[in-house]
């Protein structure tokens, strides 16, 4: 499938998907929500992608949902409007949340609505801090709906999704970092050089130590102590499969003959420069 609304490029390890449709400031119609679903598909199981990248092109990350071509042209397409609501919400949510790989959100500038169920689904993210960011669905006479308040309530303290949610107001790529939306705010002329740099950093980590630190945490979310215990005692063996016990003879063990120290940097890093 040849893409009509992102741009897919592969470099040193790391996917970088950007939603290009810059001319509607990328907001996601449904050619986008069907383009992501196979991207990322074809992301999973592609060995030169170790690390995803998700942006936008132009003066936008994202501008939310496609206002136009979701919600209106849809009104009196119910099967449609449902199918891909189920892909929006799927992509965004489930596919990301699980992603075998690390994924990093950098966000070059608008973001609204819909887009912040991209940058909550996403491991890490990374904003300029002259991006504008806002849930501006109740200036239109909505509610953040398909999975956005579900992502805020996920990410943001209540108060914090409440003031924004209900007045509409923007704020910048600074508050966003403030408020943990995101993980840090850089001057847009940085942006790419600083989230290159952390998506270089994970890509020289052991890929099945990362997807069990993405599990582990988002799974424990929703499970009580004890299910959380047992996951994690089974994770734990499941890490010994995968790596050939590489954790222990090769991580505690360079440890332990004094060849690095683990606190302050990585083996693989160490190890195969
Ligand atoms: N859906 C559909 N089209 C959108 C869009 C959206 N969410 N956001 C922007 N566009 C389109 C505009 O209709 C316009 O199209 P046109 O050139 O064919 O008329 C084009 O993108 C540029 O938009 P414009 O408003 O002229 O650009 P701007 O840079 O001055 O402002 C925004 C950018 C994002 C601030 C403004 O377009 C906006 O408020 N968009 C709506 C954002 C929103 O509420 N999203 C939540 C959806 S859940």
């Amino acid at each position: 499938m040849s893409f009509e609304t992102l741009l897919l490029e592969k470099q040193d390890g790391i996917a970088t998907v950007t939603l290009n449709r810059p001319n509607k400031r990328n907001a996601m119609n449904p050619r986008l929500h069907e383009e992501m679903t196979v991207a990322l598909e074809q992301l999973r199981y592609d060995n030169e992608a170790r690390v995803v990248v998700i942006t936008g092109s132009g003066p936008a990350f994202c501008a939310g949902m496609d206002l136009k071509e979701f919600f209106s042209d849809l009104k009196s397409k119910p099967a449609e409007y449902d199918r891909i609501t189920r892909l929006a919400v799927e992509w965004r949510g489930r596919t990301l949340r699980y992603f075998p790989k690390p994924t990093i959100a950098m966000i070059n500038g608008f973001c609204f609505g819909g887009a912040f169920s991209i940058v909550e689904g996403c491991d890490l993210a990374i904003a300029a801090e002259e991006a504008t960011f806002g849930l501006s669905e109740v200036n239109f006479k909505l509610f953040p709906g398909g999975s956005v308040s579900k992502s805020l309530a996920n990410l943001l303290r209540p108060r914090d999704a409440l003031w924004y949610g209900m007045t509409g107001r923007p704020f910048d790529g600074k508050r966003a970092a403030e408020i943990g939306f995101i993980n840090v705010a850089v001057p847009l002329a940085k942006l790419r050089e600083e989230t290159m740099n952390v998506a270089r950093e994970l890509a020289g980590k052991d890929p099945f130590a990362l997807k069990a630190t993405k599990d582990g945490y988002r799974h424990s979310l929703e499970m009580t102590w004890d299910a959380a215990m047992s996951y994690s005692s089974a994770k734990e063996m499941e890490l010994v499969v995968q790596q050939n016990d590489a954790w222990r003879t090769e991580g505690i063990g360079d440890f332990l003959k004094g060849k690095y120290r683990p606190g302050l940097e990585s083996h693989d890093k160490v190890h195969k420069g």
